[in-house]
């Protein structure tokens, strides 16, 4: 089975009722834990990998990792999609390598250049087939090298904005933000929001900075010599209701970072005298599946895997876009 595109994987996410998690990765160990976790839920899956990650595993390790996977799991729909894109150079670096889906993240500019450099990114994509998400709104806390200050997203202006740029589907900004330390008290989100942007946009929306934080994974990290006090993320709860309102992209990455660091920390104190790779990335990886199978169960992406026919890019240009 060929990648897929975002576009059909959220189109057949917003049919069936239920949302896709995106999942960052950094190494294989991630991969694998989460491509299982979709294996045995029988889940569609997003990969996703941000510049940082890109420059991390360097751009053909990542991209032959992803193709082992679809190889491997040929009964899962599997989208590799850029995370945060700066700008068109990047997106054409991914496209190039085979990324079936980009994000570009203008956000932090004006509405009206945040437009324009979005339409450029989607008019250069969609000739190639592949899907573009865009945002609007600033999230909080830090990605890659930008510091947001939350701004949350207007539902008009997102009309506006999609109609403008053409985009496939829209992060929203509804009070989250990126890593650990989300809230300093009760979360406060503004998911009420969530259904009007959909009504005006008609477009799959993503929630970005929506990992949970697991505390029980929090308690293991602190357990065994690590240093996390108060961190705290969105509960499952609010994530459904979004999913209800429109949401069917959720974008997950500190709970893996997290469920990795948490197990790695349990046998580096339990067991001092280990010191082969394999004997904790093996159990990291393992843990990370079940966190990850967990979110396919909530965000009720199991079952859903064989729902489809993945497009190719060369069809979903045709089918999508009429080029
Ligand atoms: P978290 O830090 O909540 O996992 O958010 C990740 C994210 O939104 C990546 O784009």
């Amino acid at each position: 089975m060929p990648l897929a595109t975002l576009k059909q994987v959220l189109d057949e996410a917003k049919k069936g009722h239920y949302a896709v998690g995106a999942y960052n990765i950094n190494n294989m160990e991630q991969l694998q834990g989460i491509v299982n976790a979709a294996a045995q839920t029988k889940s569609p899956v997003i990969i996703q990998a941000s510049r940082g990650a890109i420059k991390y595993t360097e751009m053909n390790y990542l991209v032959h990792l992803i193709k082992a996977a679809t190889e491997l799991h040929p009964e899962i729909p599997i989208v590799l999609h850029l995370d945060h894109g700066d700008n068109l150079e990047t997106v054409k670096k991914c496209v190039e390598a085979g990324f079936t889906s980009v994000m570009i993240d203008a956000s932090h500019h004006p509405f009206e250049e945040n437009v324009r450099i979005t339409k450029e990114v989607v008019d250069y994509a969609h000739q190639f087939g592949v899907s573009v998400e865009a945002e609007l709104g600033t999230l909080g806390g830090v990605e890659e090298d930008i510091t947001g200050t939350v701004k949350l997203t207007d539902p008009d202006q997102a009309k506006l904005f999609v109609e403008q740029t053409g985009v496939d589907c829209l992060a929203v900004a509804i009070g989250t933000s990126h890593g650990a330390y989300k809230f300093k008290a009760e979360p406060v989100l503004a998911t009420d929001l969530i259904p009007t942007i959909y009504e005006k946009t008609q477009k799959p929306l993503v929630m970005h900075g929506s990992s949970s934080v697991p505390q029980d994974i929090l308690a293991q990290i602190n357990k065994f010599g690590g240093q996390m006090p108060a961190a705290q993320g969105v509960p499952i709860a609010p994530l459904q209701k979004a999913i209800e309102g429109g949401v069917a992209k959720i974008n997950v990455d500190t709970d893996s970072r997290m469920c990795m660091t948490g197990t790695i920390r349990q046998i580096f104190h339990e067991q001092p005298t280990k010191f082969d790779p394999r004997e904790y990335l093996g159990p990291a990886r393992e843990a990370t599946t079940k966190m990850i199978a967990e979110r396919m169960q909530a965000f009720k992406t199991a079952g859903h895997a064989g729902d489809y026919k993945v497009l190719s890019l060369e069809e979903a240009k045709k089918q999508y876009y009429g080029l």
